[in-house]
């Protein structure tokens, strides 16, 4: 059994995040950093004191005495940096999205099996307050029966990078999808979705795919519920939202539909504005505090990316803590490879129906895990 486990953080953006949370957790070791950029490299490893450091991941991959890596590259890069992780006898956490098609997916399924070696989807929606609150209802009973879910994940991108431009909604869903599917641990059996609308001309040329807005229902193996996710990314005009409502028998939850403002619980027919708990406790002590928030203080390297916690519901030190402990435990994590490439397949295969004018898609075998 390892005592502390010693990761690597790759892709210094976003990824920074979790160099803190690493260094205060009991059983890591902040290991080392790796960016491309040498300037930045040394600007975030000088931030957080960690001396080794790497421009070049397949180097990094060659030091046998780290466990475990933590990718937070591009989407595009994911497949590749997770399989070369695996291969290379790492445990692997990949930020969102698993991969940008079924078949890369598939390949890091296959490399976590073959090498024997954890890989865990870092999906914040699963590990936030809103989710913890409301699987702690579903768990206690206090929802009833699950009847629907809908949920969503909508955002301005415009002025990203320019491979964002025209991007298909449903290809990065895991933040609506996942936390319908994570409830209850449910499978996705077959998706249907509806393209609606049309982006820009000048945008659609880059993946082919003209529309504002994708919304899927998802059907779930073994059951006789479904899930509604709506997707937009252009052309649409509405505040940020990542969102889930579900539909039960005795208690309903709803998201909010103005940021800031208090989500709903519907108990019958009477609405309640609730305050959503923290679920700090179910941490170790030292990194309780990253579910609050507030900057640390990196000195005069002060930086957007080290802002902690703020954003995606206090999940960063859940997310962290899921993926040491699922390594010190022998246990698998959640997501795992094959729970991941289901949630993930469901998206990219939602505009696989789109495209096909709302045709049946069926998820492949190897993303059934049960
Ligand atoms: N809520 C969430 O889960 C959430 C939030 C933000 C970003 N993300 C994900 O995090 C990832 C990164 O997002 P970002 O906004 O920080 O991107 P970014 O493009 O700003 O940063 C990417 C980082 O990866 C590094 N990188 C790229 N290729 C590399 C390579 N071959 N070897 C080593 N390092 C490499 C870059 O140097 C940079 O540090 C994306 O996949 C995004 O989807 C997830």
């Amino acid at each position: 059994m390892i005592k502390a486990v010693r990761i690597a953080v790759v892709g210094l953006e976003f990824g920074a995040e979790f160099i803190p949370i690493y260094q205060a957790h009991p059983e890591a070791e902040m290991a080392a950093v790796c960016q491309r950029t040498k300037e930045h490299l040394d600007r975030v490893g000088e931030a957080f004191g960690v001396t080794e450091r790497y421009t070049d991941y397949s180097e990094l991959l060659k030091d046998d005495s780290i466990d475990a890596v933590h990718i937070n590259t591009p989407p595009m890069a994911h497949a590749d940096h997770v399989v070369d992780g695996l291969e290379a006898g790492k445990h692997v956490a990949c930020t969102i999205p698993m991969a940008l098609s079924v078949e890369d997916c598939k390949r890091i399924v296959e490399a976590s099996d073959r090498n024997g070696r954890k890989y865990m989807m870092m999906e914040t929606v699963v590990y936030s307050r809103e989710f913890l609150y409301v699987k702690s209802l579903y768990d206690s009973g206090e929802l009833g029966r699950v009847q629907f879910y809908r949920s969503s994940h909508q955002q301005d991108m415009t002025g990203w990078p320019s491979y964002w431009e025209g991007f298909p909604p449903m290809w990065n869903a895991t933040h609506a999808v996942s936390p319908t599917l994570a409830l209850r641990r449910d499978e996705a059996e077959w998706v249907q979705c509806a393209g609606s609308g049309r982006i820009e001309e000048r945008m659609i040329s880059q993946y082919n795919s003209p529309f504002a807005i994708e919304s899927t229902h998802i059907k779930f193996r073994n059951t006789d519920v479904f899930a509604e996710v709506t997707r937009s990314l252009f052309e649409t005009a509405r505040q940020y939202r990542e969102s889930f409502d579900v539909y039960a028998s005795k208690k309903s939850f709803e998201w909010t539909q103005v940021e800031g403002e208090k989500h709903i619980i519907h108990t019958g027919e009477s609405p309640e504005r609730i305050d959503v708990p923290d679920f700090a406790d179910r941490l170790p002590k030292p990194i309780r505090a990253f579910t609050t928030g507030g900057v640390y203080d990196t000195g005069e390297h002060a930086h957007r990316s080290f802002i902690q916690g703020g954003g995606h519901g206090g999940s960063h030190p859940h997310l962290a803590h899921e993926f040491i402990s699922s390594i010190v435990e022998d246990r698998e994590p959640y997501p795992n490879a094959r729970q991941a490439a289901n949630i993930t397949c469901a998206g990219i295969l939602s505009h696989e129906s789109a495209v096909r004018g709302g045709e049946r898609v069926y998820l492949p075998e190897f993303t059934f895990w049960k």
